[in-house]
């Protein structure tokens, strides 16, 4: 079932990616490589709409008018597991700043529990892409936007893997206006939070924990 304001992107490389990082014998190293590669992969999507400038360049026969980006871009990556998405994004995007939010999922209630926070202060100037690769109940993806809000971001686009339906529904409750883009909208949570099919703990199997 489609969603209203979430972007599936299903470009052939990326689901072949996704298939791959998605089996359980996919070790720590695929797995990392893989993620960062859909990462840069799903920035050209991500960014299709962005704005540019004319800029004049003088190539080695003579001047033309070229166009460049106008905005500068801010990444936050969601601690832990968002920063396995980081540099396959910078790899795309080598001048963007980072922020950083800390957030975790109590592992009994399954709420959002924020311990870290450290934005560029000229955030609120600038195309801001929040990336967690997992939006399960969609408690951190929330409170991370809340915390945007509140810094004085007016608009942002939630990049994530894989989504599973009742995230998304819960995180758009709150902030429908902002647009999720992700890989793959999966079945459904089980009765731990993970997503189905899912790829498991997306924080342990990026960081070997
Ligand atoms: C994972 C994931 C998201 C969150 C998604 O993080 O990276 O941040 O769970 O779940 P939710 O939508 O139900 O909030 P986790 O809490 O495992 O922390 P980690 O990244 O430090 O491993
Ligand atoms: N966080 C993960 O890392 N995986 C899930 O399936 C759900 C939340």
């Amino acid at each position: 079932m489609p969603f209203d304001n979430v972007i599936v992107i299903d470009h052939p490389v990326v689901q072949t990616k996704l298939s791959e990082l998605r089996e359980t014998s996919a070790d720590h190293r695929t797995f990392r490589s893989l993620l960062n590669q859909i990462a840069s992969l799903m920035i050209y999507e991500v960014s299709r709409d962005w704005p540019t400038e004319e800029r004049m360049v003088q190539t080695p026969l003579e001047k033309m008018s070229g166009r460049v980006l106008c905005k500068k871009v801010t990444l936050v990556p969601i601690l832990r597991a968002g920063l396995g998405m980081s540099d396959g994004v910078l790899a795309i995007l080598p001048e963007a700043r980072l922020g950083h939010l800390g957030v975790y999922r109590d592992e009994k209630t399954l709420e959002p529990v924020s311990y870290y926070q450290k934005l560029p202060p000229d955030i609120a100037d600038t195309e801001v892409l929040l990336i967690d690769p997992m939006l399960a109940t969609g408690g951190s993806g929330s409170a991370a936007i809340a915390y945007l809000k509140k810094a004085g971001v007016r608009t942002m686009r939630f990049i994530c893997l894989v989504a599973a339906p009742e995230g998304i529904k819960a995180l758009h409750a709150q902030h429908p206006e902002v647009p999720i883009y992700c890989a793959a909208v999966d079945r459904q949570l089980n009765d731990k939070g993970y997503i189905l099919p899912g790829l498991g703990d997306a924080g342990d199997r990026i960081f070997g924990t």
